[in-house]
């Protein structure tokens, strides 16, 4: 995967919003403070007003903010890996802001399942029962990481409206494809659309979570507008951007990274310090927000979420299935 030497994470102090601002407010008075309250999303068209449908949500106790220490607000939206719109970390915000379009928006489930359907993705939000907050940790292959506090809907909800038939073993994710819009697409970069997969039994874990919104807020274009994967205890090249399809299949199918170079990158992709990247150590990881001489910390097996997912992985060799 592309690496930079730049330290280009590392903003101006002015650039980032004071953390005080995300600790000493509760989410309700955050979203004042930025005028997307819901007083305020009841002004906007009626476009726009559905995108910011379910929020503020409410924080889910079991991964609250007070948990982990959240990375700043513009580190998160500022320094980005999607392809579709270049390759620098700078370049998502700058280029998938220049008219892209991510409303309306329609994902459609297919494959092995008794509910095939399109969904429009504010409808499909009501249908899995609405967005909670959940403050996950984020640790991409590259070795940094972020925390993120995230809005969503548990991916367990849309597997069981999709109701898998027995032989569905697996889920395959697709991004758009817009080359008109995306200029990482029409440079070629990657081959697209961008895909991902999951076993089904991952993607009903508790922690596998569909994210639309960030900090109480709809996803900004650049992390994966209007729905993306997350799977924490994973690097976060699992973490597709921007879905447009799901299909459940028998079996297991080709992820981008894998196929791009599946020396370095595999299916299962899970955080593991002990399996170094080929071209890098990933015992441990650089923070980003933390500043230059604050930022490094041991990563943690399964990214710190091993009692939630480890049982998943008994008896598979984590060595050869990386
Ligand atoms: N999804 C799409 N469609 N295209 C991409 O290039 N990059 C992945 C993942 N999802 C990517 C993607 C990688 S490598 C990472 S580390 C995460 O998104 C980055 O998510 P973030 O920018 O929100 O931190």
């Amino acid at each position: 995967m592309f690496i930079l030497s730049k330290k280009d994470w590392e903003l101006p102090e002015s650039a980032v919003t004071p953390e005080k601002l995300y600790r000493t407010h509760n989410r309700r008075d955050f979203l004042k403070t930025l005028g997307t309250g819901v007083a305020a999303a009841a002004l906007l068209p009626r476009g726009l007003r559905a995108a910011t449908g379910g929020f503020p949500a409410k924080e889910n106790p079991a991964y609250p903010l007070s948990a982990l220490k959240p990375t700043a607000y513009e580190f998160i939206t500022s320094y980005n890996n999607f392809y579709e719109f270049g390759m620098e970390k700078s370049d998502p915000k700058e280029y998938a802001n220049k008219g892209w379009k991510t409303e309306p928006w329609t994902i459609e489930v297919k494959g092995l399942v008794r509910n095939p359907a399109k969904f429009d993705v504010n409808d499909l939000i009501t249908k899995a029962g609405g967005l909670e907050q959940r403050v996950y940790r984020h640790r991409c292959v590259e070795a940094w990481s972020m925390v993120v506090p995230w809005d969503g809907f548990p991916l367990a909800k849309l597997v069981a409206l999709a109701d898998p038939k027995p032989e569905a073993k697996y889920l395959q994710f697709k991004s758009f494809v817009d080359r008109k819009a995306a200029i990482g697409q029409r440079q070629g970069n990657l081959d697209y659309p961008y895909v991902e997969g999951l076993r089904l039994d991952e993607a009903t874990n508790e922690l596998a979570f569909m994210a639309t919104g960030i900090y109480g807020k709809p996803i900004p274009n650049q992390n994966g507008a209007p729905l993306r994967l997350v799977t924490p205890w994973k690097y976060g090249f699992k973490g597709i951007k921007s879905i447009v399809q799901i299909e459940f299949t028998s079996r297991m199918p080709e992820n981008t990274w894998a196929v791009m170079n599946g020396q370095e990158y595999g299916f299962y992709a899970n955080v593991n310090p002990h399996v170094d990247h080929p071209r890098w150590s990933q015992a441990s990881e650089r923070v980003i927000g933390a500043g230059v001489f604050g930022g490094r910390q041991p990563t943690l097996m399964f990214n710190g979420y091993e009692k939630q997912v480890g049982a998943l992985y008994k008896g598979l060799d984590l060595v050869r299935n990386y």
